[in-house]
């Protein structure tokens, strides 16, 4: 989704902006656009459709200078994808504004400025916040207090950077819903929706706050918070690595992130899992203490976060003996539930910013639950640092836009929040050993796992010309076999269905022929004679399978059915360990479809608006 980058220096800040917006490439976008502004107070912008190399090809043609900058990806939401409609916004030529967010109060805005004089030339909800902004700063004469003022006004989300033609030594940022990041320089200072972008500059970040807006000029920082007063914000030290966006010789970051999901889980568990367990305080202080009191485990997600969610209510209440929903966050957060007495809130997110998500979590602090804990693998984002407790997967940046290394990594967490909530309700013991046991083993259960590549390649090229595909899996392999669909889907385009294979005989056996591939996804565990007997049904209907099984489970390669056999694992694993070869499926597919792997057509890494 949309990427801002910003820059306030004495050098040329052009090439700083450039690379950041190729480091955010990755949430996807459909148009990109820079504002500079030299120390004549000369400002010019540049901006064109498509990716960010037709952008830097327009700046080679065309060179411009500038020591304070602004640059933006934009993702089409409010008008279509034109130049017109691309960041940066300006209004009367003087004020320029990049905005991630939705203004949702747009339309009204638009007709009182445009009342007041101001005249449009995009159809989006961002030109509004220029034009605000110049209107306010007519009435009072500062760009702070303006920008102030002008806030007051915006309903919905905005992270937004605001430079004033003739005030080329600073630039306002405010945030309200979608995350900005101040990074730290010496003598010159940076903007950005995600440190990603600036890691090349620097690794000091200060992250704001709701409500914050700030003053940044070369050697300084103000915050204020919505109150007006200045706040501190804490400036930390990242610790993400700086060739965290190089593919390391993949062709893609989408099979480079799923060969390093042995390596992150590795990490994910160090130091958290010893030979005897966990210590719950992983979660964060007193999780021990919380986690003592719960009754209740919500869940509350989107997307691939969901499918590790409902991954984890099996082994929840299989294992650590507590209830447990999960639900879609943007139902959530639009509906009445009901909370049950001590409940834990968990909501997953590779992000941390996932909008849906974060409005889901704001709400369920409101509605009495006991206490949230966040599932994560970015540190210092909204939902880390909006809830109670928060457990950080390692996964390292994550830019493929089809999430592999961040659902393996949350899973691993939920089996380790399966260990810390079963110790206070009567969890076995011989449940407890086997899942400790399974987790030691999984890094290397994952790379030998990893050695079906070479098969799954070839199974990959039957999958070509097929329009739509079926996923089938029972108890915690459904979620599984959900989210090998949704990989599929996202990066193929192939449509790609899921059942939990209980319900063939209830609507899906009608779509069934040789056109149709089956993909089943088969441990060795108690359901498998009854998910044999699915097999029997989709193969008298003539359908073609493709199933993933353990070889003790006794399938044969045949005229119907292809096998591929996936190493023998602990069952609590298992989920984690069928994963890859769906994802390993996905990824070849798209390959021979010739799509965009690691960005495919409108979707984004990112969703920072509803
Ligand atoms: C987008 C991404 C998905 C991701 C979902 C939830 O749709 O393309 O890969 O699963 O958002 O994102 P989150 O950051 O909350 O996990």
């Amino acid at each position: 989704m949309c990427g801002i980058v910003g820059a306030i220096a004495e050098r040329n800040v052009v090439e700083i902006l450039l690379e950041g917006l190729r480091r955010l490439e990755y949430r996807g976008y459909d148009s990109a656009g820079v504002a500079l502004l030299d120390s004549q107070g000369n400002l010019t912008r540049t901006r064109r459709i498509g990716k960010v190399k037709e952008l830097a090809q327009a700046l080679k043609e065309q060179p411009v200078k500038g020591a304070t900058g602004i640059a933006h990806t934009r993702w089409a939401t409010h008008g279509g994808v034109t130049e017109a409609n691309a960041h940066p916004h300006l209004s009367s030529e003087r004020i320029a504004v990049v905005h991630n967010g939705i203004i949702e109060n747009y339309q009204t805005l638009r007709q009182e400025l445009t009342q007041a004089g101001y005249g449009f030339s995009s159809d989006t909800d961002t030109e509004t916040i220029a034009h605000q902004v110049h209107l306010e700063l007519d009435k009072c004469g500062d760009l702070l207090k303006a920008v102030q003022n002008a806030v007051t006004k915006f309903h919905g989300a905005y992270g937004t950077v605001i430079m004033d033609k003739q005030e080329p030594e600073r630039i306002i940022v405010a945030r309200s819903g979608s995350p900005l990041v101040i990074g730290l320089g010496i003598g010159e200072n940076f903007i950005a929706s995600d440190q990603m972008a600036l890691l090349p500059v620097t690794r000091r970040f200060m992250f704001l706050e709701e409500g914050d807006v700030a003053e940044i000029s070369r050697t300084s920082i103000q915050v204020y918070d919505q109150s007006g007063a200045v706040v501190e914000r804490e400036v930390i030290e990242s610790d993400v690595e700086h060739d965290a966006g190089d593919k390391g010789g993949y062709r893609h970051y989408m099979l480079k992130e799923i060969h390093e999901q042995p390596s992150v889980i590795r990490n994910t568990l160090q130091g958290r899992l010893s030979d005897t367990g966990i210590s719950p305080n992983i979660f964060g202080q007193g999780a021990d203490k919380i986690f003592a009191g719960i009754q209740h485990v919500q869940i509350i997600a989107c997307g691939t976060s969901y499918h590790s969610g409902m991954t984890a209510r099996y082994w929840l209440e299989q294992y650590a003996n507590v209830s447990c929903n999960v639900e879609i966050a943007s139902e959530f957060r639009y509906r009445k539930s009901f909370v049950h007495p001590n409940s834990l809130i968990v909501t997953i997110s590779q992000s941390g910013e996932t909008a849906d998500t974060l409005a889901a979590l704001r709400l369920a602090k409101q509605q009495g639950y006991s206490a949230s804990l966040a599932i994560c693998n970015v540190p210092g984002s909204s939902l880390v640092r909006e809830s109670d407790l928060a457990f950080m997967t390692l996964a390292g940046a994550e830019i493929g836009v089809a999430s592999t290394k961040a659902f393996t990594t949350q899973l691993t967490g939920f089996l380790m929040l399966t260990l810390a909530i079963g110790q206070h309700n009567n969890m076995l013991q011989t449940d407890h050993d086997d899942i400790v046991k399974a987790l030691h083993s999984l890094p290397a259960k994952l790379e030998e796992t990893l050695t079906l590549t070479a098969g799954i390649k070839e199974l990959a090229k039957e999958f070509a010309d097929k329009q739509h595909s079926l996923f089938l899996g029972r108890g915690d392999q459904y979620p599984i076999a959900m989210e090998g669909a949704l990989k599929l889907k996202e990066i193929s385009y192939i449509h790609a269905e899921a059942y939990a294979s209980g319900e063939l005989k209830h609507g899906p056996l009608a779509l069934i022929d040789d056109e149709m591939p089956v993909i089943v996804v088969a441990p060795n565990n108690e359901l498998l004679e009854k998910l044999k007997s699915n097999v029997e049904e989709v193969r008298a209907r003539g359908g073609i399978m493709y199933v993933f099984a353990d070889k003790q489970a006794n399938f044969k390669s045949d005229d119907t059915m292809r096998v591929i056999n996936v190493p023998h694992c602990e069952a609590a694993i298992a989920p984690i360990v069928y994963t890859l070869p769906l994802q390993l499926l996905s990824y070849y597919v798209a390959v021979i479809k010739g799509t965009d792997v690691d960005q495919p057509r409108n979707l984004a890494k990112s969703v920072t608006v509803e």
